[in-house]
Parts: structure tokens; C-alpha cells; sequence
């Protein structure tokens, strides 16, 4: 889809679906909507609103054919809610749901009024960035594997958003060219989550690492991981043929102000290993590379988006299998800081291969380290799909992560990392154990994590639940989501 930024007039733009606006409530429309209203001889505030009792109400849409009064073909009429509620994030919502209605009415053309530039008085640039984000989030489809793509003929090809003011364009392009970098990221995560296990292998995942351009990426083979001590990391990969790989991708600017690591959980497939997991469970665990995709999605991003900030982006990825050289109950690992685990349960994997990642990102010597993973069932039992967990050692470092998730569109909750939680994983023979109690059990991995970050600034985010989603979420359509991209963008970009 070509998405850009034009000047002119709503009354006068031709295409297939013109979209306009309503706050809740509204009785005389004015601005864009209500130059449209005057075109269509009060069509929309004598009979849409008084007769058919539209009442504008978040994301509810109604379509009028325009009969040759403009050159647009029909008009797309979307809901805003109440004015005093509408933000940035419900311009992203509403610019889903307005895609969804043009893409069901055939339309090839769309344009649209700028959301949240008029009553709400956002800035141009950054309307225009939540409409470019929520439009390519919602018109994503993942149909590789479809022999028959379905929707061939609902495709937008092009999509502009409309602006009387010249001097606001180049605003609105340069909005677009971020929310269309940030959504690519985003997309580019979902791809990778959404391929299969089969498909995506620790090596491929590490081949789609290599080939991003504008980043620097070296590859661990097992003896150079072997050599590291990395000894919890490799134990997780022993039970499948796939070999592992250790990412280590660069983005470095000139004059860095910061400079940071963020390590994704790469499990190409969670069977559970010897404690394997019943089908039910197993069925969606292509997904536990979710962090991983997440941010090999915002290395891409960042060549374009050039914040003056060092990051360092580190993936251990294996597979979890059952294989006959599998790690078993009980065995005792040596992580890379050379502390001793006992497994007591070898589906506690994801803290095994973050772990010794953590350690690795140590030796780099960064002022801040995050994670984040697919990493408890307890989590989205606690929060269910609409939000992450986010826990650390650093409370400043949690406050930005949470309000750059707030200004993404994302939602991140804190759990309390009490030091009580490590109770449960006191072992008999070995330092500490890779599991313990069920209860709190985002915060008891949690805690595990924190022996091995120690006094570096740290923060790990739990994205088990909405990292996959059976059924569309506001802009979010169902399936791999890229939880987390639009998160660490936004913090890196404030940095
Ligand atoms: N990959 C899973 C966590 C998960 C669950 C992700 C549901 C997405 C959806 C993780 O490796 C796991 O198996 N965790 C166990 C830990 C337990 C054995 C302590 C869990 O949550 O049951
Ligand atoms: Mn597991
Ligand atoms: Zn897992």
C-alpha cells in the first residue's frame, strides 16, 4: 500500500472511500465533515445523525454513497468517542477500523481527514504517524502459505491523508515516513512469529538477523558459545537436531548519548523438552521466539530512524526438544557467571538461554540491559492478553519502558520483584533451581533473571500474552502481534 500525505480539499479528492469523522455527541459537524455535509446537502447531520441516530461512538461506522455530489465515491463516516478521551492511540484505532470498512467495500483508493488534527489539536506529523501505524498494523495479513490468497481483491493500493494547509505536508509526510518505519518493524516481527517452527530455524532466524542492513551481526556458533561458558543456554538446545545460534547484532551511530542492550527469548519451538507440554499448549509455541522477533523488528527499524543511541541486540536461539541427548530433571547447569542451576523442570527453559544471554550482555559493558519474552503461562493468567508484565531492578528505567508502551499503543503492567519470590527456588545441591513455586510465577522467573542482570539497570518484559492474539484487538488483527516493537522504539527514540 502506498500511503502519502496530499494537499487539497475533502470536497474535491477522488477515490473509491473518502473517510471522515464524528466526535460522540455531535450534532453539527464542522470542519472536514462538515465541508462533506454541506456537499451532500446535510445528509449527514439531518439524516445520518437525527433519523438514524449515528451518535458517533468509537469505532462505529456508517457509509454513504455519494450519488456524483462529490468526486469520492462513498464516504466512510467513523466514530471517535468522546472528545475528552481521544488520544493518539484512538487515531490508530480508528484508522483500523476505517481500513477494515474500506477494504470490505472493494475500495483500491482511499483518502482521509487527519484524526485528531482538528477539535483535539494533536500535531499534524503525529496524527499523521498513528494513522500510517494503525492503517499498515490493521492491513497486515500473513497469507504465504495460502495457495488461493482470499482477499486479492480488497487490497488499498493507494491511501493519502488530505490537508487544505500547504505548509502542514511536509509535516504529515514526515509523520507518515516514521509510523510506516515503526509499523514495518512491527510487520516485519509479525512475519517472523507467524512462519512456522519447520521453517524458522535458530539458523534461519539467524540468517534473517545477518542480512538487516545498516546493523553489524555476529553469529556464536555451539563451540564458540561453548567456549563463553554459556553452559544453560546450550543445555536447552541439547534435546533437538537444530544447532544453536548466539545473535549478536550492532546498530552503533557516531556520537552514541546511551548505550544499551535488548535480548529477545528465542525459542524457535517450546515443546517443553522431557517435561513436555500437553497439545494444547504446544499448539501456538512457534510464538516463543516472540521477543526475539521483536527485536530483530526494531534493528530494522533503526537505520532509518537513526536515533543517537548504541544498541545491542542479542538472541540465544535454540528449539526446546525431547530429543534423546535432552537435558533432563534434575541436571545441574554452570551459567556463564558461573552459577549453578538445578533443573527442576526442563519447560522453564526460556530463563535458561535469557540467563546466560543477560551474563553476555554484561561483558559489553551497557548502561542498561532489557529483556523481553514469551516467558510465563503465569503472566497472562494474571494479565491476561491486553498487557505485558514488566518487572526489574531499576524503577526509572520500568517508568520509561511503561510510558514509552503508553505512547506506542502499548500496554505494560509492573509485578513486584520481592525477594521472598526466591524462596521457592532454593535447590539442595546447586546454587538455585530453574523453577519452583506456581504461585507469582511471572515474578518467581523473574527473580531468577535478576541474579544474573546483578547491578546493571534492568528490566524484563513478559510479552506471553499479547504476543499472540486468536482474535483481532483494536488495530491488532489476530495472530503474531510484534508485542513490544513500538515499546522499545519509543524508548530508544527518548533517549
Ligand atoms: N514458553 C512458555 C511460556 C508461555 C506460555 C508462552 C503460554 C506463551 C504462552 C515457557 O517456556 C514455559 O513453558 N513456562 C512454564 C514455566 C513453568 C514450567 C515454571 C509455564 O509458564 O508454565
Ligand atoms: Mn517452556
Ligand atoms: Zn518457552
Amino acid at each position: 500500500m502506498k500511503i502519502q500525505g496530499i494537499q487539497g480539499s475533502l470536497t474535491e479528492v477522488k477515490c473509491d472511500v473518502l473517510i471522515i469523522n464524528l466526535f460522540k455527541g455531535v450534532t453539527a459537524p464542522a470542519g472536514g465533515t462538515g465541508a462533506i455535509n454541506k456537499a451532500l446537502d446535510n445528509l449527514i447531520s439531518s439524516y445520518v445523525i437525527e433519523k438514524e441516530q449515528f451518535e458517533g461512538e468509537l469505532n462505529k461506522t456508517y457509509v454513504l454513497p455519494t450519488y456524483g455530489k462529490l468526486p469520492a465515491d462513498k464516504v466512510v463516516l467513523v466514530g471517535l468517542g468522546e472528545s475528552k478521551k481521544f488520544d493518539l492511540n484512538k487515531v490508530r484505532e480508528v484508522s483500523a477500523t476505517a481500513l477494515r470498512k474500506a477494504q470490505e467495500l472493494n475500495a483500491k483508493t482511499v483518502c482521509t481527514i487527519l484524526h485528531g488534527a482538528g477539535v483535539a489539536g494533536f500535531k499534524p506529523g503525529a496524527c499523521a504517524q498513528s494513522i500510517a501505524e494503525g492503517t499498515l498494523i490493521a492491513s497486515y495479513k500473513f497469507d504465504k502459505y495460502k495457495s488461493k490468497k482470499e482477499d486479492k481483491n480488497n487490497k488499498v493500493e493507494e491511501f493519502s491523508i488530505v490537508e487544505l494547509e500547504n505548509d502542514k505536508i511536509e509535516q504529515i509526510n514526515k509523520g507518515i515516513e516514521k509510523g510506516k518505519t515503526i509499523a514495518d518493524g512491527v510487520n516485519f516481527a509479525r512475519d517472523l512469529v507467524n512462519e512456522p517452527a519447520g521453517e524458522l530455524t535458530p539458523s534461519k532466524l539467524a540468517q534473517t538477523a545477518h542480512s538487516l542492513k545498516g546493523i553489524t551481526c555476529k553469529i556464536l556458533e555451539k563451540n564458540d558459545i561453548q567456549k563463553l561458558g554459556m553452559g544453560a543456554f546450550l543445555s536447552v538446545a541439547k534435546g533437538s537436531n537444530e544447532p544453536p545460534k548466539f545473535i549478536h547484532m550492532t546498530y552503533k551511530p557516531k556520537n552514541p548519548k546511551a548505550k544499551i542492550a535488548i535480548i529477545g527469548k528465542g525459542l524457535t519451538f517450546d515443546s517443553g523438552g522431557l517435561d513436555l507440554k500437553p497439545r494444547g499448549s504446544m499448539v501456538t509455541m512457534k510464538d516463543d521466539m516472540g521477543g526475539s522477533a521483536t527485536v530483530v523488528g526494531v534493528m530494522s527499524a533503526l537505520p532509518t530512524l537513526k536515533p543517537e543511541v548504541e544498541v545491542h541486540a542479542i538472541v540465544a536461539a535454540c528449539e526446546n526438544m525431547p530429543g534423546c541427548s535432552a537435558y533432563k530433571p534434575g541436571d545441574v547447569l554452570t551459567a556463564m557467571n558461573n552459577k549453578t542451576i538445578e533443573v527442576d523442570n526442563t519447560d522453564a527453559e526460556g530463563r535458561l538461554t535469557l540467563a546466560d544471554a543477560i551474563c553476555y550482555a554484561n561483558t559489553l559493558k551497557v548502561d542498561k540491559i532489557i529483556d523481553i519474552a514469551t516467558l510465563t503461562g503465569a503472566c497472562v493468567v494474571a494479565l491476561g492478553r491486553f498487557a505485558s508484565g514488566i518487572m526489574g531492578n531499576n524503577q526509572d528505567l520500568i517508568d520509561d519502558l511503561i510510558n514509552a508502551g503508553d505512547d506506542g499503543g502499548e500496554r505494560l503492567w509492573q509485578l513486584p520483584l520481592y525477594e521472598d519470590y526466591f524462596n521457592s527456588l532454593k535447590s539442595d545441591i546447586a546454587d538455585f533451581k530453574n523453577a519452583g513455586s506456581r504461585e507469582g510465577g511471572a515474578q518467581v522467573a523473574g527473580i531468577f533473571l535478576s541474579k544474573f542482570a546483578q547491578d546493571t539497570p534492568w528490566a524484563h518484559i513478559d510479552i506471553a500474552g499479547p504476543a499472540w492474539l486468536d482474535k483481532n484487538v483494536k488495530e491488532m488483527p489476530k495472530g503474531a502481534t510484534g508485542a513490544g516493537v513500538r515499546t522499545l522504539i519509543n524508548y530508544i527514540l527518548s533517549l
